[in-house]
């Protein structure tokens, strides 16, 4: 049997060093070495030692973790454990996002406590209505989403205490109720209508489609089918493991500053379009593209750098096929029963028909992403593509909360406070 260890020698000097290789749950991924110990790799002794060079993250373990675990060359994403595909047909969003939160699917006694303290705090404080209000009428959603985030943390100073259970808690309770509150005043307010108030007796997702679309009916109904599609859609995005905003959360978090100030700078990672923004991306393109026959010419106008890249395409993790795009595919055609077929998905499947037989994509391995059909769902729904980035905030939150909860209860994290390779100049004097 090998020893678990790797045996280094530089070159530099011939002295050999011993690390240690740590294992996770699959001796096949995440074996490790503890980057700490490259520092003792060094030529003189007032050196600072080795350190590794890794923009972007591609091959550094941050954190250890047992929420998440993605296997991008298999296709696989399981929650705690849980295959993405038997929870996007048993679970609910909120049961899902108790598992994420405390590893554990809930006992009924314990859902229904959950259930009800998620519910009991949807309403947003008078006063946030007025900072909404502030807003420019065609302020984009999702900055009004990270602002507001932003704000709540001026109304909740006890959030500070992160490292009281109670307390965070609350805070998670909060922030996973607010979100659809937000989001809906947010589109609201660009509409000019006015916010309508949560209804306790609806679902998570009824409640956000009443408080969206609601106008003058008494009561709202929501329809059961577009309820239980965002349900879904919401279970595929409540996390990813180790991604920009989650990455960012865990930055913001690992300074303790309060959940409201690190979700909103998770918010504003995922805004990015090579992130969460990517859905509205991806509607825009398609639109540009017009109709079914424009398809080739666009994809090789990709191909040859002048049309930027295929929106939608390609996951750094994933390079088979994201499972969430599979799902989100099927889910469509339910949707569309209810809202009729939405005319930019003719070109969507095309697109994906000429690119997966391209050998450019093939060969880069690059695969419809969660993002390639969400976006069409959505503007079938109804929602304008300025909130698309918005309705994946809003599931994800939960995820952000289970990861930064995982980072401040660890013993190993410490502040993020990443090392650099200096190429500037050396010391010189000002004239
Ligand atoms: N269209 C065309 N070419 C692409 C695409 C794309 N969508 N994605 C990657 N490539 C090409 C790159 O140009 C590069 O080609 P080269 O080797 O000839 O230079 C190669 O594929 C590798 O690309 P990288 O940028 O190194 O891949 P990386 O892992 O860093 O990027 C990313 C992943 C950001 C998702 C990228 O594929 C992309 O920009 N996709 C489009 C945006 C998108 O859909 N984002 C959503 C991601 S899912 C999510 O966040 C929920």
């Amino acid at each position: 049997m090998a020893k678990d260890s790797l045996t280094i020698t530089d070159n530099r000097t011939g002295a050999t060093y011993e690390v240690p290789i740590s294992y996770g749950t699959y001796p096949k991924y995440g074996a490790a070495i503890p980057a700490a110990d490259l520092r003792k790799i060094k030529v003189a002794d007032d050196d600072f030692g080795l350190i590794t060079y890794d923009p972007g993250y591609t091959n550094t373990g941050s954190c250890k973790s047992a929420i998440t675990f993605v296997d991008g060359e298999r296709g696989i994403l399981r929650y705690c454990g849980y295959p993405i595909d038997q929870l996007a047909e048993k679970s609910t969003y909120l049961e899902t996002a108790y598992l994420l939160l405390h590893g554990e699917l809930a006992g009924d006694r314990e859902l229904a406590e959950w259930i009800h303290n998620v519910t009991h705090h949807t309403m947003l404080n008078e006063s946030i209505k007025k900072v909404i209000d502030a807003f420019h009428y065609d302020a984009h959603p999702m900055g009004m989403l990270v602002g507001t985030l932003g704000v709540l943390s001026t109304f909740y100073p006890n959030a500070k205490n992160i490292f009281d259970e109670p307390s965070r808690r609350r805070q998670i309770w909060r922030l996973i109720a607010k979100m659809p509150t937000i989001a809906a005043y947010a589109y609201r307010h660009t509409r000019g209508l006015p916010y309508v108030l949560p209804d306790n007796n609806l679902s998570y997702t009824g409640n956000f489609l009443n408080m969206l679309f609601k106008i003058t009916e008494p009561t709202y109904e929501p329809d059961p089918v577009l309820e239980r599609a965002l349900d879904v859609l919401f279970i595929l995005h409540a996390d990813h493991e180790q991604n920009c905003s989650t990455s960012a959360m865990r930055n913001v978090g690992s300074s303790h500053a309060d959940p409201y100030c690190a979700v909103a700078g998770a918010a504003a990672a995922l805004y990015g379009p090579l992130h969460g923004g990517a859905n509205e991306a991806v509607l825009r393109m398609l639109n540009g593209i017009g109709s079914v026959d424009e398809v080739p010419a666009f994809v090789e106008k990709v191909k040859s750098g002048k049309a930027g890249r295929l929106m939608g395409f390609g996951h750094r993790v994933y390079k088979n096929f994201d499972p969430r795009a599979t799902i989100i595919k099927d889910l469509a055609h339910e949707v569309f029963k209810v809202t009729g077929v939405n005319p930019l998905l003719d070109i969507a499947l095309e697109l994906e028909r000429v690119a997966l037989d391209d050998e450019y994509f093939v060969s880069r391995k690059l695969y419809p992403n969660v993002d390639f059909y969400s976006g069409i769902i959505y503007q079938a729904m109804g929602f304008p593509t300025s909130m698309f980035p918005v309705l994946f905030a809003i599931p994800r939150v939960s995820g952000w909360l289970a990861q930064w909860q995982e980072m401040l209860l660890d013993e190993d994290q410490r502040i993020a406070r990443p090392r650099q390779v200096y190429i500037g100049n050396d010391e010189r004097d000002l004239p």
